[in-house]
């Protein structure tokens, strides 16, 4: 049975004294048994919630695509592995579109990361026109294809896959289960042409845009939505608990 994932996507909010709070409520949660809760808080948080983690996993919003060296600002895989990272997003919409990452730069990402054993997920998503004049299945085939598909078959088994199209993102817009699904289950089929059907049956594939505790339920309730990688309803421990508690 493929990893049930419920992740939050903390993005540039919360003061420390909220986000220890926030850290605090979900680690003493019991461990729920069948979804695996993760947080991606802003990485000046990581080693400090890393360290004291027990019921939640701990991933970061970004790596450098370079191992080492003269990259001011920027954190590496290493940097991350040695702090107990276990996950990291990359191609996320908003690194996409604000600090221009191409899928070239997000593979040299990916390999970073596999490098030093931390699981990527890797975010695709179409925006609004490319909804709407029906080139998304392209788009994300591009993505997914340019960003993940030079991997092993054995590296590919350590990637998850978040399916967040860019309109629905903040917006309060969800794609619908059935426009969610189908773009699941054709990223399922990109898995499977590459990797065959056993890895792809173990690919587990999250939904994000506007998840929330009204509408996780029936999105979970999908053939191929494992779970959400959810932004502002990951804000708030009761939200993004009972969305944890939606499958
Ligand atoms: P949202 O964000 O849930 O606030 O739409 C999702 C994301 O950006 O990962």
């Amino acid at each position: 049975m493929r990893n049930k994932i419920i992740a939050g996507n903390w993005k540039m909010n919360l003061n420390l004294p909220e986000a220890q709070q926030l850290f605090n409520t979900l680690n003493e949660e019991e461990k729920p048994e069948h979804t695996h809760l993760l947080i991606f808080p802003p990485s000046i948080y990581l080693a400090h919630f890393s360290a004291a983690a027990e019921a939640i996993s701990i991933g970061a919003q970004d790596v450098s695509a370079h191992e080492v060296g003269a990259y001011t600002g920027e954190v590496s895989a290493e940097m991350l592995s040695a702090i107990n990272v276990d996950f990291c997003l990359v191609g996320h919409s908003e690194r996409r579109e604000y600090h221009q990452e191409d899928n070239v730069l997000l593979a040299k990402k990916v390999d970073r990361l596999l490098d030093n054993a931390i699981s990527p997920v890797y975010c695709c998503g179409e925006t609004k026109t490319e909804r709407e004049t029906g080139t998304y299945q392209q788009v994300i085939r591009t993505q997914i294809e340019e960003g993940l598909f030079h991997l092993r078959a054995d590296q590919f088994e350590k990637v998850v896959i978040a399916y967040e199209p860019v309109w629905a993102i903040g917006t309060g817009l969800t794609a619908t289960v059935i426009e969610a699904q189908e773009v699941h289950a054709f990223i399922r089929s990109l898995v499977q042409e590459k990797y065959g059907v056993a890895i792809a049956n173990n690919c587990s594939i999250l939904y994000g845009g506007s998840v929330k505790p009204t509408n996780a339920n029936e999105l979970f309730g999908a053939p191929d939505i494992d779970g959400g990688l959810v932004g502002g309803a990951s804000l708030k421990a009761a939200s993004f608990l009972q969305i944890a508690d939606s499958f």
